[in-house]
């Protein structure tokens, strides 16, 4: 069909991809009037659509609900270059999801507006001691013999699928998860995978050892008490950033999908490593982001003496895992100090996604900027944020239902 002759509602049949091959839209996502122009700015002529379906709910929010979102991201954004075309595609998207839930009767605060707290309140905090942090809890201090195969086995081009299939399948709520995974929208494959013999033959040796590490890390981290952060809240955000940076990923032609998502999924593990050790400094930390709208790897630093990049990424060092994901965790908020600027930048940019379009929180409030470095590198097109976006809202829901089952409300 003419892309001039769209209309919101129809269903794209398949990919939609630029003269050099490279993803601009995915197949089975609902067009609306926002989509069909942006595909009219791409130059885009004529595109294959299949069926029709209710999606374009933006028509009927009102002048205000709209006004008020716009107040709201406006105030979330305001460290960011609004006039960067991906920061303003972002913008336009953060407000449509954040008017659909005012308009549901959600609760979306605003940032705070509140004078920065005053100094003298964090004179009484020694700095973190990071060895101390993974030495004094058992469970976290030497990693499990299964991860340490598991890591191996994921940076090893001849890793054997059986002895693979082997590790993953002596642990049977490993094993379950993964098989629900490789049968979730997340893969969309047409026939019901079985057996974990058949999953790491459709996915792939490395890419299933990199999936079941995440996972068994993840695992390790759900006694995390409550009453600090928002769990639920903070491994949706894990989720979507995880989803979303796969999503980019695809989109941009990189290969390494699942370890991207991996990375996405752990990168910030520190935060819960502070839950576990030093309850009261990252509370109050919180506290200053939230009241104060401090960003957020300032205020631990000051309070913690490290940010939750350097925790989470000294703790996967500590175990051994591969470079890959370390590096993710501990330079996602920076990713021009990683040695694997690529990688980062993605689940840089997927973090900054996730968090813009309150999918769950990482625990900021006012968002930090996204590097210039990370735009440049990744030179995505402000429309694969619309195909980041349908992703993550057709895939979480899944996600969350094997992951977060057992997650305390
Ligand atoms: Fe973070
Ligand atoms: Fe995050």
């Amino acid at each position: 069909m003419r892309v001039t002759d769209l209309r919101p509602g129809l269903v794209l049949a398949g990919d939609v991809r630029d003269v050099s091959g490279r993803l601009l839209m995915s197949g089975g996502m609902c067009l609306s009037d926002r989509t069909i122009g942006v595909l009219k700015s791409w130059g885009v002529g004529e595109v294959h659509v299949t069926g029709e379906k209710a999606c374009g709910l933006d028509e009927t929010i009102g002048e205000d609900i709209l006004a008020q979102a716009q107040d709201i991201v406006d105030a979330r954004l305001a460290r960011n270059d609004l006039t960067h075309p991906f920061v303003q595609e972002v913008f336009r998207l953060a407000t449509a999801r954040t008017a659909l839930k005012l308009q549901q009767g959600e609760r979306v605060l605003p940032p705070p507006v509140l004078p920065a707290a005053p100094e003298s309140q964090e004179e009484s905090f020694d700095l973190l001691d990071l060895d101390a942090l993974t030495a004094t809890n058992p469970a976290l201090g030497a990693m499990p013999g299964v991860l340490a195969r598991l890591a191996q086995a994921m940076e090893s081009p001849s890793a054997s699928p059986v002895e693979v299939a082997d590790i993953i399948s002596n642990d049977p709520g490993l094993a379950a998860k993964l098989l629900k995974l490789a049968n979730s929208a997340l893969y969309g494959f047409p026939q019901r995978i079985d057996t974990i013999s058949r999953a790491v033959t459709v996915i792939g040796v490395q890419q299933l050892s990199a999936l079941a590490l995440g996972v068994s890390v993840m695992d390790m981290f759900k006694d995390i008490p409550k009453g600090v952060l928002d769990i639920r809240g903070f491994w949706r955000h894990c989720l979507a950033c995880a989803c979303g940076a796969r999503a980019l990923a695809s989109a941009l032609g990189l290969p390494n999908t699942e370890r991207i998502f991996v990375s996405g999924l752990l990168h910030d593990v520190g935060l819960l490593l502070f839950i576990l050790h030093a309850p009261k400094r990252i509370g109050h930390v919180l506290e200053l982001v939230r009241g104060h709208g401090e960003s957020l790897t300032s205020a631990e630093r000051r309070i913690l003496g490290v940010d939750h990049g350097m925790a989470g990424g000294a703790l996967l060092e500590s175990w051994g895992l591969p470079s890959s994901l370390t590096q993710a965790t501990r330079h996602h908020h920076d990713p021009l100090a990683s040695r694997d600027l690529r990688d980062v930048s993605i689940v840089h940019l997927a973090d900054f996604l996730a968090e813009s379009l309150v999918f769950g929180s990482g625990g900021q409030s006012v968002l930090m900027p996204v590097s210039s470095v990370a735009f440049d590198i990744l030179d995505a097109p402000p429309g694969v944020a619309v195909t980041v976006l349908e992703r993550v809202e057709d895939q979480l829901g899944q996600l969350e239902s094997i992951f977060m089952h057992n997650v305390p409300n």
